[in-house]
């Protein structure tokens, strides 16, 4: 088999996508596998589930640096002891500057994104296709740019939006097509 790509999850809160990414990854043909979780949350409840799972978590709390620069440079410091081929952001609440992005070769950070892009980029995604009426919702995989959720889109699944729903009942039919899509995007980039 091929070299596993080794992958940095950067995490905020809740963590089930790093939780789907991390279970793929158990599986023996899945070809990558998580060298470190990140997370800019000291109480991110995902770390939980990471450190139960024995995989290396590192936070780099914003809070405690002044100015993104700072902060960024040591998330960037802390994952040169990783040698990592891929950043997966699930669920990360903080946007990466240029100058971070840069630093690592093109196509080597993804995020996984509530909507179907290029529509609803930004904040409460479910909210605003239903107040559009829209009939579909999704998620997208994308590469990440400095354009924020304005990358190249990897794969998208999507659900139908149906007509009682709030943002609640959308999320919870889109977060289940997210942890199938996740560890399928990063497939389809192994595979590249
Ligand atoms: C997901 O809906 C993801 O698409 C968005 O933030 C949420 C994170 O959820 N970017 P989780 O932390 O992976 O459970």
């Amino acid at each position: 088999m091929m070299k596993k790509l080794k992958l940095a999850v950067f995490i905020s809160g809740r963590g089930s996508n790093m939780r789907s990414i991390v279970q793929a990854c158990a599986e023996a043909d899945f070809p990558a596998e998580v060298s470190v979780v990140v997370s800019n949350n000291p109480d991110a409840a995902g770390l939980d589930f990471a450190k139960e799972n024995g995989l290396a978590c590192v936070v780099v709390d914003h809070k405690s640096f002044h100015g993104k620069a700072a902060f960024e440079n040591a998330i960037y410091d802390a994952l040169q002891d990783y040698d990592i081929d891929l950043i997966c952001l699930a669920g990360f609440m903080r946007i990466l500057s240029a100058d971070f992005i840069a630093r690592w070769p093109a196509n080597s950070i993804i995020n996984i994104h509530p909507s179907l892009l290029p529509d609803y980029k930004g904040l409460d995604t479910h909210q605003r296709a239903i107040d559009d009426g829209r009939d579909q919702g999704g998620c997208s995989v994308h590469y990440v740019t400095p354009e924020v959720d304005g990358g190249d889109v990897i794969l998208q699944r999507v659900v139908p939006i149906l007509p009682d729903d709030d943002a609640d009942s959308l999320a919870e039919r889109v977060l289940p097509e997210e942890h199938i899509a996740y560890p399928e995007a990063i497939r389809l980039i192994a595979a590249s």
